[in-house]
Order: C-alpha cells, then structure tokens, then sequence
C-alpha cells in the first residue's frame, strides 16, 4: 500500500469501527476503536508442488486474512471452526492485558473450539504496535493457519524512520503434502523425530526451485529509489530461517513489534515465533532480485529441508522473464552470522529494565530420551537408541491437562497441575557437555504438568540454558502475557562470575533464540495476572514436552485482577 491509500485506509477502519464501540462491555479494559473481523476455520484444497491435498485455512485464504489495528485498539474476533478439527488462535505477542481467557494456547488458557463452535476474542492492544501475527495453537495446526496481524501506531504519531514508500508482509512457512494433524500424531507415536517439511514458502508459495513451483512464487514490484518496509513473520513449525534479497541491504528497525536502533545488515535470522521488521532500499541497478529463505539447523544429525524458497525483488524496468540476481544466504550451520545480528538488536530509546531481581529462576532447556515400553519398539521407538523422543524444561516435559490450567485454577479444580516446576534444576552439572542424571548416559526426563506461581509484580530473571543432553541446539523460547527483555546471552555454560548484562539498552522481545550450546537471560515483571505458557516455539518440541507455565496471581485492586471468564469459553 502506498502511504496515501495506508492513511486512508486507516481512516476508514476508523470510521467504520467507531460506530461499533458500544457493544463492548464495560467490564474489559476499552481501546480507543474497535475492530471486528469474523474467522472461519475451513478446509480449502490446494495445489502446491505437483500435489492436491487438502489444507485447514482461516477464511479459505492461506497465509490467511490480516487483522489491521492501531495502538490502543480494541480487537474482537469472531472465531467459528467449520473444520473437523480442534481449534484455537493465538495472537502471538500480543500482552493480553488482563485478558488471559483470549491468549489461546490449547489447554492452556481455554479448551479448543470443537468442530461446529464458536468462541469470540476479545483485547485491547495496551501500548502496543508493531508486526505481531496470528495463529492456530493446538497439535500442528499452525502449518497453515496463520496470518498477520499489523498494529499501526496512533493517528498522526510516525515510525521513527523515513516513511517508506509501500510496506509489504513477508511470511516465511514451512508447508507437508500431509496432514497435519496426522501428521504430529504419527511422528510422535513413532517415538522418533519429525520429517522435514516438503518446501519453505514464502507467502505460502515455494518459488522456482521446486518442482511445479515456478510460477507459484511471491513477487514485489519495486520503483527505483525508493524504500520499503519489509514486515518479516517466521510462521514455520520446526525450523529457524535465514532471509536474504540479493545485492541489497536490510536494515533492522524492529523485532518482536519494540522499535529497535537502525542495524544494517545482509540477511537475518527468524526462528518460527519471531518477527522483525526491514527497511530496503531499491538502490540497484534495474534488474530483477531473489529474496531468499534457507534452512538455520544448529543441532546435530537433524535432517531439514535444504532448498531454498525464492520470491522476487523486481524493478520497474526489468524484463518480467530474465534471470534474477542469486541471493547469498549463510551456511546453514552458521553460528557466527547469527549472533552478529543478535548483537545488532538494541532498544530505540533507553529503557526500564528490572535492576533489583525478586524471583530468579534458571532453566534448562533440552531433549532427552525415554526408555522403550512399548511392545511393538520397531513402530514406536524409533527415537535415538531405540528410545522415545522427548524435551524438557529443567528435565520435566511438560504434559498438557485435559483441561486448561487457566480453568482449573481459577475455579480452583483440583488434580490438574501442580505448583511445584522447580526454580533451578534439581543438579547442576555440565549442562553443555554432560548427562543430567547419575549414569552419565541416562537421559531421561520426568513427566508433569508443574507450574510457577508468581506473586503480582515480582520481578524476574530467568536463565534460559541449552543443555547438550541429546545435541545442543538453538532453540526460540517463547513467553505468553509478556515482553521480556534480552539483558545477556552467550556460549557454554552460564557463569554469573563472567556475565556482563545490558541494562541500558537491551531489545524488549517476546521470542528469543537461546544460543546453541549456550544461554540467554531474560527479565521481566510480572505485572499481568493470568495463566502464562513459556515454550519453544518449535512445534515438535512443544510436543515432546519443552515448555512450563507461569502463574501471575492477581493483584489488589481490579486493574490487578483477572476479569471473569467470557461466557462462550469453549468447553473440554
Ligand atoms: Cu506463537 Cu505459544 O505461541
């Protein structure tokens, strides 16, 4: 969109909007206007790489529909699922300001919405702007139902750069001539790892180096001279991505939806969760340019899909059918060209971090392996030493309720979790290079559905650590209800002896790829009461059990308290 037709359309949603604000009730915290959008969950048939299949859609639109809003707005979705499958949506990064009921993981915060219901999503957009996205959160759905969601900032404030002449969305997927759903269940009564996926997408197209694919390709036009706002989005299951436009510049402005200081850089690094956006100037000769999306695998002896998806870069001018200029993307074991852009992401402006620390937890993140028990191993042992796969937060996998955590302790129902995740692990020991239990090659984890409790506004450090159990590994640890800021990170075993934290600066993300074989520190307050999960984003590491959930108790006062449960909360 160009700037004019972006202001007008703005306008319009505006308009249109303010008309509707009377339905909301008093009871939520109000935004300024109110944007209604009514989701079907459906099942479309698609041809992609020389195959029909079916795919589970919003709207029979893949990526699907982008939700538009503005700072402090209101967002009410309609969510209706006409699919055979369960369904939630996750609007992921978004705060959810005392609206935990709408944040939408499975089990988590709500039961799915079962084929045939409806559930409405309702929250404000408190004090946030920026590229966030949208998508399914139960079994593997989220391969294809997901889309973006494009916070402007308030009416008359500007981005803290140039105005660009057009903006552009740019989501990066992972696509299976499969099912999905099956899918997940197959890989883990298999006990073994996931198969990579058939293609990247860019957009949800693969581009020429596929088979069929070369007319199924995404394409920007560009004007000589001019700039453009790139919204990145890694919507991808199980594999983090480099990005890269040949013979061109980006330049980071933002990540996770917090303006960031200008970082030029070559390419990118996305893990599935994060998103970030780019400035690109068309500042070459008129030709036709790739974008490119490859594979980042930092674990060892991981099989991943290693052709690149391409879209276009294209001038004004450039014969439509020529050759496009080849984009360079790093080795897909490049460590190195991660961190730099890691260390290029600051803060704009001076920022609030936490100094005084109340509640210090330090977690372990991993794979592991269980012993066989079945009796038919061949079919479901097919793990590493004939063994299951599973992952682990301070060696507990987590095991999802058959109810939400949410539910259960808000109405105070006994027997689905318990509070006890531990605030260290149990041992500490070569987390890198080492075994977390006594035989040294034992590498099994305990099962549970343990939770943190938080007291209201206790301040937080967490120690994410990557431990080798299995391989190391770069993984993106995503938290629900808050930002968080990356005050350190870095390579082998965490060592607050050595450690040097950022606390002027640090970047305000919601998502943070904790270095392979290394850590990350994060802080945060934790001023949001609800039911908070904190996971890897990588979808087959959700299910083998990585993640835990932080519970933030209520306040005093009732902008510290949890409102009551909507009505239509879908029922287990
Ligand atoms: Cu983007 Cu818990 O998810």
């Amino acid at each position: 969109m160009s700037s004019l037709t972006n202001t007008l359309f703005i306008l319009w949603l505006s308009l249109l909007s303010c008309v509707c604000t009377v339905h909301v009730m008093a009871i939520w915290p109000g935004g300024r206007s109110t944007r209604f959008y009514d989701f079907k969950i459906q099942t479309m048939r698609v041809t992609k790489l020389c195959n029909s299949n079916e795919i589970v859609t919003v709207n029979n639109m893949f990526p699907g529909p982008v939700v538009y809003a503005q700072e402090d707005d209101r967002v009410i979705v309609k969510v209706t699922n006409q699919s055979p499958y369960n369904a939630t949506i996750h609007w992921h990064g978004v705060r959810q300001r005392l609206s935990c009921w709408f944040d939408g993981p499975s089990y988590i915060t709500q039961c799915p919405i079962q084929p045939g219901q409806t559930f409405t999503y309702e929250f404000t957009l408190v004090q946030q702007k920026g590229t966030f996205f949208w998508h399914a959160h139960v079994s593997w759905l989220r391969g294809t139902v997901y889309g973006a969601l494009i916070v402007y900032p308030k009416t008359g404030v500007p981005y803290p750069f140039k105005h660009p002449h057009e903006e552009h969305i740019i989501i990066l997927g992972e696509y299976w001539l499969q099912d999905v759903v099956q899918l997940e269940r197959q890989v883990l009564a298999s006990g073994g790892a996931p198969p990579p996926a058939n293609a990247y997408t860019i957009n949800g197209h693969p581009g020429p180096n596929y088979n069929c694919s070369v007319n199924d390709v995404y394409k920007i036009d560009v004007v000589p001279g001019k700039t453009y706002l790139l919204r990145l989005i890694n919507a991808g299951l199980n594999m983090e991505n480099f990005f890269a436009i040949a013979n061109h510049k980006l330049t980071i402005v933002e990540a996770d939806a917090e303006y960031t200081k200008p970082f030029v850089t070559d390419r990118v690094m996305l893990g599935p969760g994060q998103t970030m956006n780019v400035l690109v100037t068309a500042d070459q000769p008129t030709a036709k340019y790739s974008i490119a999306m490859g594979p980042y695998m930092s674990a060892q002896n991981v099989s991943f899909q290693n052709i690149s998806a391409i879209s276009y870069f294209q001038y004004l001018g450039a014969m439509p059918n020529s050759l496009s200029f080849p984009a360079k993307l790093p080795n897909f074991n490049d460590n190195l060209a991660v961190k730099t852009v890691m260390d290029g992401l600051r803060s704009l402006n001076p920022v609030q971090v936490p100094k005084e620390i109340d509640s210090n937890l330090f977690v372990t993140i991993g794979l592991n392996v269980q012993k066989c028990q079945s009796k038919t191993p061949q079919q479901n042992c097919q793990g590493v030493n004939n063994g299951v796969m599973a992952a682990s937060m301070n060696n507990i996998s987590f095991i999802k309720p058959s109810v939400s955590v949410l539910e259960a302790y808000y109405k105070k129902i006994d027997g689905h979790f318990t509070e006890d995740f531990p605030g260290a692990p149990l041992k500490f020991y070569d987390f890198v290079n080492g075994a977390p239990n006594n035989i040294p090659n034992d590498t099994q984890s305990m099962n549970g559905t343990r939770t943190k409790i938080l007291e209201y506004g206790t301040r937080v450090q967490i120690i994410l650590q990557d431990t080798g159990t299995l391989t190391t590994e770069n993984h993106p640890i995503h938290l629900h209800g808050y930002s968080f800021y990356v005050v350190g990170y870095g390579t082998g075993n965490y060592n607050p002896q050595t450690v040097n934290f950022n606390l002027v600066d640090p970047p305000y993300m919601n998502t943070i790829g904790v270095p392979v074989g290394g850590w990350a520190a994060i802080r945060f307050t934790a001023d949001n009461p609800g039911v908070w999960f904190m996971h890897c984003h990588f979808d087959i590491h959700q299910s083998w059990g990585l993640g835990t959930v932080l519970i933030v108790k209520n306040g005093k006062g009732e902008l510290e308290t949890l409102p009551h449960p909507p009505a239509d909360l879908p029922k287990c």
